[in-house]
C-alpha cells in the first residue's frame, strides 16, 4: 500500500463549455485517481477552472455580462459535466476561491521580496489565445501564434518578470537525473531544447489593460499573470501558505502527478519547477503530458463546427451510465500519443470489448450457474481444480501486477489491454473446457469447477475494469457478491465461497450493446 497519492489535472478555461478534449483529460486522471484509491487509503484528486485573463475578460464583454458572471455560468457547466461522466474529485478549484487568491498574493510577495521577481519595461507580442508572450522567432512566417494561428497583440507595459533564468541549470539537471519525470520520456527533449534559449518570463499585466486578474499587494496598478495564478492552484488547493502550511499540504506535497496537455509542459516542465524552486519547494514526482483528441481525425474547431460536448455523446447513444464513453476515451491512444473519436469506431469497440466479451462472459456464466446448480456454489467446485484453471488464476493475480506496472508509467491503454487479454484468456477458457458439454455428460463437478474458476477470475476483472468503468464494475461485483473496492493488495483467488451465489432473478446485463439504429436516429 502506498501512503498516499495526490494527482491534480489542468484547469479549463472558462470562456466556452467543456469539449471532448477536456473530458478526456478530466477522465484519463479520474481513472487514475480511482486506481490508486485501490493501492492507498489517502488519495487526493483535485480538479478545477482557470477564471482570470484578457480572454475571459473580453468574452465577457462581449456578452455584455461581468466576467464573474461569464465564470459561474461556465465553471457550472465543467462540474455538471464531470457529474454526468462520474470524475470523482476531491476538490474543484476556481481560481477565484478567496482562499487561493490571498495566497496567490501572498506567494507572489513572498518571491518578490526574495528577489525572484523585478519590475523591467517591456515590448513585446502577447497571444490572448496562450495567454503568453510569445518568442519571435516561434512566430509563423506570417507573424501569427502557431497554436492559434492568430496574430500576437503588440504589448508595451511595464511588467514584474520572474528570474527564469536562474533556475535553467537547475531544471536541467532534474530532468537529466530524473528520467521519469516528464512522460512520456519523448518529450523530455523537447523541454530541454526549450530551456536553451529561454529568458525571463512577464508575471504581471497592467491593470489598465488586464482588469481581470488577482492585485498584487503592494502595486495597485498591476496585476497577477495568469500562469503564476493558475500553477499555484495545485498548492493553494491543499493549503499551502507560505506563512506556514496546512498539515493536509505537508501530507500531500510533492504532488505524485501533473496530469496535462502536451501543449502546456512547457509551462509545467519549466515555469512551474522554477516556481517551486524560488519558494523552497519539492518539485512534482511527475508531469505526464497527454496527447490530443482529433473528432474523425480531423482537428477540432469552432470555425469547422466539430466541437463535441461529452455529454452528447452519452445522449446521442442514450447511455445509462458514462462507462462505455470512458473507457472508450481512455483506450484512445496509447501513453502520450493523440488519440482520436469517431461513433463508429466508439461503437465498435465498446459492443466487442465490453458487451460481447466481458459483459456476455459473467452473464452466460452465472445463468450456466443457475441452469445446472440453481446458482449454488457447492464445495467441491472450489477445491482441486484442474492444473488449466490453477494457471489462469495465477495469470489473473499476475494480471493486476502488471495492470499496476502500466499504471507507475501512466500507461492507460496498454493496462486496459492487458485486462482485454485477461477476458479473451477466460473466455478460451471457457470455450476449451465446454461446460455444456461436462453438463450433458453429467461430470457436474468438473462442470461446477469451470464455472466456479470463471467466476473467481471475473472478481479479479471487475476490480481491474472498476477505475475505467464504475458502474458496470459494481454492477458485477453485485452478482458475483465481491467486494469491488477490495485493495489491490488484498486481492486473493478465493472470492467464491461455497453456498447459494445467485438466483435466476437476479441475474442482469452489465452493458448493452450500443444499438446504432437507436443512436442514429437520436441524431436526427
Ligand atoms: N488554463 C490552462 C491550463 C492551466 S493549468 C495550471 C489551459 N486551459 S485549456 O482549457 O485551454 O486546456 C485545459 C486542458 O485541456 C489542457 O491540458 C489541454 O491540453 C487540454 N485540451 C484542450 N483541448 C484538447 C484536445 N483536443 N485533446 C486533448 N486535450 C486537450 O490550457
Amino acid at each position: 500500500m502506498l501512503n498516499k497519492y495526490y494527482l491534480t489535472t489542468a484547469i479549463d478555461y472558462v470562456n466556452g463549455a467543456p469539449h471532448i478534449g477536456h473530458a478526456y483529460e478530466k477522465i484519463l486522471t479520474d481513472i487514475i485517481a480511482r486506481h490508486y484509491s485501490l493501492r492507498t487509503d489517502n488519495m487526493f484528486f483535485l480538479t478545477g477552472t482557470d477564471e482570470h485573463g484578457i480572454k475571459i475578460q473580453k468574452t465577457a464583454a462581449s456578452q455584455g455580462i461581468t466576467p464573474k458572471q461569464l465564470c459561474d455560468e461556465n465553471a457550472q457547466k465543467f462540474k455538471d459535466a464531470w457529474a454526468k461522466l462520474d470524475i470523482k474529485y476531491n476538490r474543484f478549484i476556481r481560481t477565484t476561491d478567496k482562499d487561493h487568491e490571498q495566497i496567490v498574493q501572498k506567494i507572489f510577495q513572498k518571491l518578490k521580496d526574495k528577489g525572484a521577481i523585478y519590475k523591467h519595461e517591456y515590448e513585446g507580442w502577447y497571444c490572448q489565445g496562450c495567454e503568453c508572450f510569445l518568442n519571435p522567432k516561434d512566430l509563423t512566417e506570417d507573424g501569427l501564434c502557431p497554436d492559434h494561428l492568430k496574430k500576437p497583440d503588440v504589448v508595451k507595459e511595464e511588467n514584474y518578470f520572474f528570474k527564469l533564468t536562474d533556475y535553467k541549470d537547475a531544471i536541467i539537471k532534474h530532468i537529466k537525473e530524473h528520467p521519469d519525470f516528464i512522460v512520456p520520456s519523448f518529450r523530455a527533449n523537447e523541454v530541454l531544447n526549450q530551456l536553451e534559449d529561454i529568458q525571463d518570463i512577464s508575471v504581471s499585466r497592467s491593470k489598465e489593460n488586464v482588469g481581470w486578474g488577482i492585485d498584487i499587494l503592494d502595486d495597485s496598478e498591476q496585476s497577477i499573470y495568469v500562469w503564476i495564478d493558475a500553477l499555484s492552484n495545485y498548492i493553494t488547493a491543499i493549503g499551502y501558505d507560505p506563512d506556514g502550511s496546512s498539515e493536509q499540504f505537508k501530507n500531500l506535497w510533492p504532488v505524485d502527478v501533473h496530469v496535462i496537455g502536451k501543449d502546456i509542459l512547457k509551462f509545467h516542465a519549466i515555469y512551474w519547477p522554477a516556481i517551486l524552486m524560488a519558494l523552497d519547494l519539492p518539485l512534482p514526482k511527475h508531469i505526464f503530458a497527454h496527447g490530443w483528441i482529433t473528432i474523425d481525425e480531423t482537428k477540432m474547431s469552432k470555425s469547422l463546427g466539430n466541437v463535441v460536448s461529452p455529454t452528447s455523446v452519452l445522449e446521442n447513444f442514450e447511455l445509462k451510465y458514462p462507462d462505455a464513453f470512458r473507457y472508450y476515451m481512455a483506450t484512445s491512444a496509447p501513453c502520450g500519443r493523440d488519440g482520436n473519436y469517431s461513433d463508429q469506431d466508439f461503437k465498435e469497440k465498446v459492443n466487442a470489448h465490453l458487451a460481447n466479451s466481458m459483459g456476455n462472459l459473467l452473464n452466460r456464466s452465472l445463468s450456466m450457474l443457475v441452469k445446472y446448480f440453481d446458482g449454488e456454489i457447492k464445495p467441491e467446485f472450489i477445491e482441486n481444480r484442474s492444473q488449466e484453471a490453477e494457471s489462469l488464476l495465477k495469470t489473473a493475480i499476475g494480471t493486476i501486477k502488471i495492470v499496476e506496472n502500466h499504471f507507475n508509467h501512466f500507461e492507460i491503454q496498454e493496462a486496459a489491454q492487458e485486462i482485454i487479454s485477461l477476458v479473451d484468456a477466460t473466455n478460451k477458457f471457457v470455450t476449451d473446457n465446454a461446460p455444456w458439454t461436462l453438463a450433458k455428460e453429467e461430470k457436474m463437478t468438473q462442470c461446477g469447477q469451470v464455472l466456479a474458476t470463471v467466476l473467481e477470475i471475473m472478481c479479479v476483472i471487475s476490480s481491474l475494469i472498476y477505475p475505467y468503468c464504475p458502474n458496470i464494475a459494481t454492477d458485477m461485483a453485485k452478482q458475483l457478491s465481491y467486494d469491488v473496492a477490495t485493495k489491490y493488495d488484498d486481492i486473493t483467488v478465493s472470492n467464491i465461497k461455497a453456498g447459494k451465489l445467485i438466483t435466476k432473478e437476479e441475474i442482469f446485463p452489465v452493458f448493452l450493446r450500443v444499438d446504432s439504429e437507436l443512436a442514429d436516429k437520436s441524431k436526427k
